[in-house]
């Protein structure tokens, strides 16, 4: 309709914007509508299809596309993997070896009441939570069969920091089918490293890990070791601590709430095992004693040296073994704010301190060392830059998180070859810190803020980095399969701060998806 004839030129031009305010209108609704319909995912899809592949700068990109093509079927069924390809399934450890440490858990949904605490809706693990501490040997086979008696969700477990073949790696959806209640799962690995590890359920993981589905996994040396002779004269007692915030801010460390106390003798050398668990970062200081850092992740540290008035930061998702000594009189307290423990003879009691106002940097801490991979000469170099915009994700409006300005499908695919050394910079503009967990491989921590890195070498399985940081990190790509590579911020990788480090030629036959029972986060 055009307007009429006898109108004046200025209330011909009012009815032009009135029209093109229209117009423009529809199209911003449609342009959000398309975006919001572009976002929703099918019912079903491969953890392959959610990222766009990135090479970092490395070969391959004409094998990708077939297993790409392949993995992605449209059809939602899981054909065999063609010549060439890898199947996650395949990747487990020797099926004819023998298990050398065997433990059955099993998985319940349940009130919980900690001694002296509020009850809670949660879950356990043979009746407790904590779940129970396992510990194996290096070189040992470590099996674990996972019953699920009623968790409505279904579960997994994940082993954190435990590079396992990837089928054992826990991850419903990617490398499993969650285990619905009624059923179960094996899991199998040989313990090839040493040090403080810890499991938990990789299905709906946020709810269920808050609601206690963890554990700790402590690996030893090899005795005759060198690592074993230094283990032995260093650690007379050897306590596991997980730091752990039930429902209702119940804050626990090694199972109790607030203060608690562990039986040493004056003059005892105590290994303190701290394991985060929540999902932000914590520190945690000692009184009464100075202490060293002897391992963070599972990793030795080269030459530690004796810390005061200093905190350690642990990383969500991260460990840190402390060495202190009980003092001649009186005792040691290892705290984090809101709860403690204090070790030495029954009855003695160790002061409370407030936090040191400084942390401890593992940027130099301890002496410089050799490592068995040479960072200078990566064959890959990746970006993984963490932002937030507003967005869809699934359907959902929201301010997402985003990698590489990414959500969603959109978010980059990391791309290796088995035997690659990879470079990855981790850079955070999103206004909060993440801690930032790969699946199946040691970073090595080169370089933060463009400072190197000067202490002993700092490998990490999770890395703290605030807003503003940025990281330079390295790994070798060892370890075939399709790895998360998520912020440990359980609730923020929901909200979509998670993607995967894929290699080439690996498929899964699993699928993600509201119609699958599969939901990792
Ligand atoms: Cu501790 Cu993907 O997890
Ligand atoms: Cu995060």
């Amino acid at each position: 309709m055009l307007p009429p004839r006898t109108a004046s030129a200025k209330s011909r031009w009012a009815w032009f914007a009135r029209r093109l305010g229209a117009v423009l209108g529809l199209v911003a609704v449609g342009l959000v509508g398309w975006m919001w319909w572009a976002s929703v995912l099918p019912g079903s899809y491969s953890a392959l299809d959610m990222g766009v592949p990135d090479f970092g700068g490395g070969a391959g990109s004409e094998a990708h596309a077939a297993a790409h093509a392949h993995a992605g079927a449209a059809d939602g069924t899981a054909a065999a993997p063609a010549t060439g390809e890898t199947s996650v399934p395949d990747l487990i450890a020797d099926p004819d070896r023998l298990a050398d440490v065997h433990v059955e858990l099993t998985a319940r949904a349940e009130r919980v009441s900690l001694d002296g605490g509020e009850p809670f809706d949660g879950f356990t693990l043979n009746g407790s939570t904590p779940g129970p501490t396992i510990r194996a040997t290096e070189g040992q086979l470590v099996e674990v069969v996972l019953r699920n008696e009623d968790v409505p969700a279904g579960v997994t477990a994940h082993w954190h920091g435990v590079d396992v073949p990837n089928a054992m790696d826990g991850v419903a959806g990617v490398t499993q089918d969650a285990v619905m209640p009624g059923q179960s799962f094996t899991y199998r690995f040989v313990a090839e490293q040493v040090g403080t590890f810890w499991y938990h359920a990789h299905q709906a993981s946020h709810p269920q890990v808050v609601g206690g589905l963890f554990g700790a996994l402590i690996l030893e040396p090899a005795p005759e070791t060198d690592a074993a002779t230094a283990a032995v004269t260093t650690a007379g007692v050897d306590l596991v601590a997980a730091i752990h915030t039930y429902p209702g801010g119940q804050r626990t460390i090694g199972g109790a709430l607030g203060d608690s106390h562990h039986d040493a003798a004056p003059g005892d050398i105590v290994r303190v095992r701290l394991v985060n668990t929540d999902s932000t970062p914590t520190s945690a200081w000692v009184t009464g004693s100075s202490f060293r850092v002897l391992a963070v992740d599972g990793h030795d540290l080269v030459g530690p040296t004796p810390v005061d008035d200093h905190s350690v930061q642990i990383t969500a998702g991260g460990r840190a073994d402390l060495e202190l000594r009980v003092p001649d009189s009186g005792a040691a307290r290892v705290q984090v704010p809101g709860a403690s423990v204090t070790i030495g003879p029954d009855g003695v009691e160790a002061d409370e301190t407030s936090a040191p106002r400084e942390h401890l940097d593992l940027l130099s801490y301890g002496e410089p060392a050799d490592v068995d991979f040479d960072p200078e000469a990566p064959d890959r170099r990746f970006a993984y830059d963490i932002g937030r915009l507003p967005g869809f994700l699934d359907g959902r409006p929201g301010y997402w998180w985003t990698i590489n300005g990414g959500m969603g499908a959109a978010v980059p695919m990391y791309m290796v070859d088995e035997g690659d050394v990879v470079v990855m910079t981790i850079a955070n503009s999103s206004g909060e810190g993440h801690p930032m967990h790969l699946h199946g491989h040691h970073l090595l921590v080169l370089s933060r803020d463009g400072v190197p890195s000067s202490g002993s070498p700092w490998w990490v399985d999770s890395l703290d980095v605030a807003h503003g940081e940025s990281f330079e990190v390295a790994f070798v790509a060892d370890n075939p399969g399709v790895w998360m590579d998520h912020c440990h911020n359980l609730p923020h990788a929901s909200e979509g701060l998670m993607t995967h480090v894929a290699y080439h030629g690996v498929t899964t036959p699993f699928r993600l998806g509201r119609d699958t029972g599969n939901d990792p986060e």
